[in-house]
């Protein structure tokens, strides 16, 4: 096992499942202790090194009783993945207002709500590295995706400028814009569409859970102190 992050507190978002297993799992396996926020709790999680709790990110409350648990057990927090989100893929004319507002609530509101409950604990430690989840959507712009790649784009946007209000407390914000990966929420587009999606992209195949792991080190591991309010996107995509 690597000790790459060995006296590191890791909060990942949406880790009971999907990306966010993935990601989870390779903090672990290096070391660190691992928080998990998902809707529903994580019968999977075994480990000593795991934490998981049932938090709605797009809840203020629920998130802050998420947080109110991670200062009671760990008292610190170096390293925050908003991993977590909801993707309904319909076209502008027939997507229900509530499934937009689900959205926004989980993939911006959630992402804000936990990176400045997240900045509040590593501004304490005076260190922490805050990585937002984008995707290839935001500059596809694939028909069906009004809302969600808005939301995707928008998660740049926040660590952006967040990453400007926290380089002196030595905090840095970044985002990740990933591709196609196996997952539930992939699962729910029609393969057809995924195929000529990843067809499309310049390195023409899925993401692998390697790929992710290398944006995540570059982005929190020895040496990422210079880089703040970058984005990096699998794939070739930009
Ligand atoms: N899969 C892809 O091809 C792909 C491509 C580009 C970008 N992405 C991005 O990658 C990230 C992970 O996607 P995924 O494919 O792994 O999704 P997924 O399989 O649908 O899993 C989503 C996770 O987020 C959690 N979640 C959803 N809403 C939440 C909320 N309000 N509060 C707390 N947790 C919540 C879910 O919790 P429960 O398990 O409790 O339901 C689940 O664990 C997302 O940001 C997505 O936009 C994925």
């Amino acid at each position: 096992m690597s000790t790459l992050y060995d006296d590191k507190v890791v909060l990942v978002t949406g880790a009971r499942r999907g990306l966010g297993a993935v990601i989870a799992d390779h903090f672990e396996q290096r070391g660190a202790r691992v928080v998990g926020f998902s809707r529903h709790a994580n019968e999977a999680s075994t480990s000593d090194r795991r934490f998981d709790m049932a938090v709605d990110v797009g809840d203020p409350a629920s998130v802050g009783a998420g947080f109110e648990a991670i200062r009671k057990r760990f008292g610190k927090l170096d390293i925050c993945i908003n991993n977590a989100a909801v993707l309904t893929s319909q076209y502008a004319m027939i997507l229900p207002a509530a499934s937009a507002k689900a959205m926004v609530d989980t993939n911006l509101v959630g992402t804000f709500l936990v990176s400045r409950e997240a900045a509040k604990l590593m501004r304490k430690g005076k260190w922490g590295r805050i990585v937002g989840v984008s995707s290839m959507a935001v500059s596809l712009e694939p028909m069906g995706d009004s809302v969600y790649a808005a939301t995707k784009a928008a998660v740049t946007t926040l660590a952006n400028v967040m990453a400007k209000e926290l380089a002196a407390t030595n905090i840095t914000c970044n985002t990740m814009g990933v591709t196609a990966f196996a997952t539930d929420m992939l699962g729910q587009l029609p393969r057809d569409k995924v195929d000529a999606v990843i067809a499309s992209l310049p390195l023409a195949r899925m993401a692998t859970r390697e790929d992710v792991a290398h944006v995540l080190d570059f982005f929190c591991g020895p040496g990422s102190e210079c880089i703040t309010a970058q984005t990096v996107y699998l794939g070739g995509v930009h």
